[in-house]
């Protein structure tokens, strides 16, 4: 199906800009000074935005989201996790503001992002404001992010079967976005079969992210990716290139993005603009 005309970079920088105001604005910086600085220094720090929100009604829960991705990657980087110093080319929350204060930054961010949708949801029905909190448990918890997570860690080292391959991916990367876009359903009153759709749609999206990011590490150059290339091969981490071969990989992504638009075609072109082009902009990037 030909993409419908929409401006999506234009889109994606003014959606960016409207959810970091929402942010600066729910997490003020106040006493105690040190966690709320904490919080502030990764949340605030730029780099791709998960979220899908347009009218005011759905902000609170697009914040919500961007505040449990920021504290999955401060407690990620921490030294008993991925002991990583530097995340979108600042040092990482610990390395700044120390490990207890990190931890901490997380918790407080995480359990704001609860708070902040159920005190700043307005005129949306309480009912489908609970569903959506819901959800955005469930894709953080232990059948979600958590389990992808304590997977991906338990597999180091180890060789790792394409279906657990999968499952880190499903759930470390692909739910949060899935909850972003079936949290916006959701708020905009879909129907359980679009619900159903846009969740497919974001599971494919998901990992297509992955199977895109595994193949450009073997086929782009640093300079084009503006970090590391090789650097899965060096680590001799599980990827899709490694699992099935380079073509394969490519043939799966092909796949993927066709799955996801498939599941866009019952709603209507213009409303679904945004997620195709996102679909499209995943398979197409080049870094
Ligand atoms: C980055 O992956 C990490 C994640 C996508 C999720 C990490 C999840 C947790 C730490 C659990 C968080 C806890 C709750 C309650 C949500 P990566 O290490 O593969 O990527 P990177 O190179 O960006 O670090
Ligand atoms: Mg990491």
């Amino acid at each position: 199906m030909p993409l419908p005309i929409f401006q999506f970079e234009e889109y994606m920088t003014m959606k960016a800009k409207q959810v970091n105001r929402a942010l600066d604005e729910a997490v003020p910086l106040q006493l105690p000074v040190k966690v709320h600085e904490a919080m502030r220094y990764s949340l605030l720090a730029g780099g791709k935005q998960l979220v899908e929100g347009d009218e005011s009604s759905a902000m609170p829960i697009a914040c919500a989201l961007e505040m449990i991705h920021t504290m999955s990657l401060i407690h990620d980087d921490l030294p008993c996790m991925d002991n990583d110093d530097l995340r979108r080319g600042k040092p990482t929350n610990h390395i700044v503001f120390g490990e207890d204060t990190a931890i901490l930054a997380g918790d407080a961010l995480l359990t704001l992002a609860f708070e902040h949708v159920a005190a700043k949801t307005f005129n949306v029905s309480p009912d489908l404001v609970l569903q959506a909190i819901a959800e955005l448990g469930s894709a953080v918890g232990s059948k979600g992010l958590v389990a992808g997570q304590i997977v991906d860690i338990d597999s180091e080292g180890k060789n790792v079967s394409l279906a657990e391959l999968e499952y880190i991916h499903v759930h470390k990367t692909a739910k949060l976005l899935e909850a972003s876009v079936v949290c916006g359903a959701i708020m905009g009153g879909g129907n359980m079969i679009d619900i159903e759709r846009v969740r497919n749609y974001a599971r494919c999206i998901g990992l297509l992210f992955q199977v895109v990011d595994d193949i450009l590490d073997v086929t782009k150059s640093s300079t084009e990716l503006g970090k590391t290339a090789g650097k899965d091969l060096v680590s001799d981490k599980a990827t899709y290139p490694k699992l099935m071969g380079i073509d394969n990989a490519k043939k799966l992504a092909t796949e993927l993005v066709a799955q996801a638009i498939e599941e866009l075609a019952y709603f209507d072109d213009a409303r679904a603009a945004p997620l195709y082009h996102l679909a499209n902009y995943i398979a197409s990037r080049q870094n």
